[in-house]
């Protein structure tokens, strides 16, 4: 399976009883092994959980902290984006370089990379002084 058909796959299992609007995330680490995961929302709104935040949690649980690729999918009218704080949680793995693959569960797939969709990054260069 492709990394989108990972994502589509792990997509089925989200929990978002209140947006509707299910998400599917999947990153191949370094080692070549996958991580997935789905958005899993909460009566309580802010503690629900995005798709990336999951799939990145997964993989950090098995012991990796280094993300070769992202997948991320959902039923949108275009490839559906990362939203800003799973952004920063994919830089925090991921070189600038990494490509991060956009889908739509009717096929349409946009290709970019972390950091197109994260200038400007903060990160630990600027605590260099401390
Ligand atoms: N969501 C994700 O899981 N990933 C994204 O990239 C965009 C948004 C989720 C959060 C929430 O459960 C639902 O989609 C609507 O915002």
């Amino acid at each position: 399976m492709t990394l989108i058909e990972q994502a589509r796959a792990v997509r089925e299992n989200a929990h978002a009883p209140y947006s509707k609007f299910k998400v599917g995330a999947a990153v191949q680490a370094a080692s070549g092994a996958v991580y997935v995961g789905c958005n899993v929302e909460n009566v309580a709104y802010p503690e629900g959980t995005c798709a990336e935040a999951g799939a990145i949690a997964a993989m950090v649980a098995a012991g990796e902290t280094q993300i070769a690729s992202v997948a991320v999918i959902a039923d949108s009218p275009t490839p559906v984006t990362p939203c800003g704080g799973c952004r920063q949680k994919i830089a925090e793995f991921a070189g600038g370089d990494v490509v991060v693959t956009l889908a739509t569960t009717d096929g349409t797939v946009l290709d970019t990379s972390v950091s197109a969709l994260l200038p400007g990054s903060f990160d630990a260069d600027y605590m260099s002084r401390v």
